[in-house]
Formats: structure tokens, C-alpha cells, sequence
């Protein structure tokens, strides 16, 4: 099992849960978040500090899922979420170690559907 990670504009946010959905993954969790990517052309100026790079707000969606499921999975968050200037955001994949279903202490692939 994987834990995808991607960093998304916000604004892309319903059609992503959208076609997620439609393709039958698991479960989403979703979080706005402030982060800073290539910071090159956002710097702003702050007394302290003197020029600094600018946070941008984000969402972070995070699905676990089978690792069959995984390519299909961060294909549509890059389809959906693309629109070609710098920004569109990043997706990082992980290995998940357990997952346990806390109503019937369910593990592994049992846990996730
Ligand atoms: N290496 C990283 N580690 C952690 N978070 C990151 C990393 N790169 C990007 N992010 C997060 O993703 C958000 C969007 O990143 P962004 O799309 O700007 O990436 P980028 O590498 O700068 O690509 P682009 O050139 O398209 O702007 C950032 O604001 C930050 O929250
Ligand atoms: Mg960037």
C-alpha cells in the first residue's frame, strides 16, 4: 500500500474529489496548507528578514491506496490539476507500513474498502 501525497491549488479541489471518486479510490483527506515550491519570482520583503520567499496557500490531498491502484491515481491528479503555469503542485508517494480499521480492527487491503 501507498500514501499519496500531492500538493494542489485549491481551486481544483471539487473535480479532483470528482473523478477520484468515480474511480472508486478508497478514501480522501484533504487540508489547506500554506508552502513554498521554487520560490524564484515570489520573493516578498519583510523588515526582519530582508527578501524572503512568499508562502502560497494549497491543498493537501492524501489517499492511501492498493499499489495497483497508485498510477491511475496520480495520473488523474496531474490531469486535473494541470493547467501548465508554475504552481499546478507536486505529488509525492509513499510506502504505508499498517492500516487498521478502528470499528472492527480490520488490517491491510481488509481495512481500506
Ligand atoms: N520539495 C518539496 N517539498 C515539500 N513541499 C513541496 C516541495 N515542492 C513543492 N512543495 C509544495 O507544493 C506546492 C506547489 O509546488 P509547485 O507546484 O510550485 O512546485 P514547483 O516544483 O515549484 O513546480 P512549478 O515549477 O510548476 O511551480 C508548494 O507551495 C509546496 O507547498
Ligand atoms: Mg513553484
Amino acid at each position: 500500500m501507498k500514501l499519496i501525497c500531492a500538493i494542489v491549488k485549491t481551486e481544483k479541489i471539487d473535480d479532483l474529489r470528482q473523478k477520484l471518486f468515480e474511480m472508486g479510490a478508497p478514501g480522501i483527506t484533504v487540508q489547506n496548507v500554506m508552502g513554498i515550491g521554487k520560490p524564484l519570482g515570489h520573493l516578498r520583503y519583510s523588515e526582519s528578514h530582508g527578501f524572503v520567499p512568499k508562502f502560497f496557500a494549497g491543498t493537501r490531498v492524501e489517499i492511501v491506496a492498493e499499489d495497483e491502484q497508485v498510477d491511475e491515481i496520480v495520473d488523474t491528479i496531474t490531469s486535473v490539476c494541470r493547467t501548465g503555469e508554475v504552481g499546478d503542485g507536486k505529488v509525492f508517494v509513499w510506502p504505508v507500513e499498517r492500516v487498521v480499521r478502528v470499528r472492527t480492527g480490520e488490517k491491510g487491503k481488509d481495512a481500506l474498502y
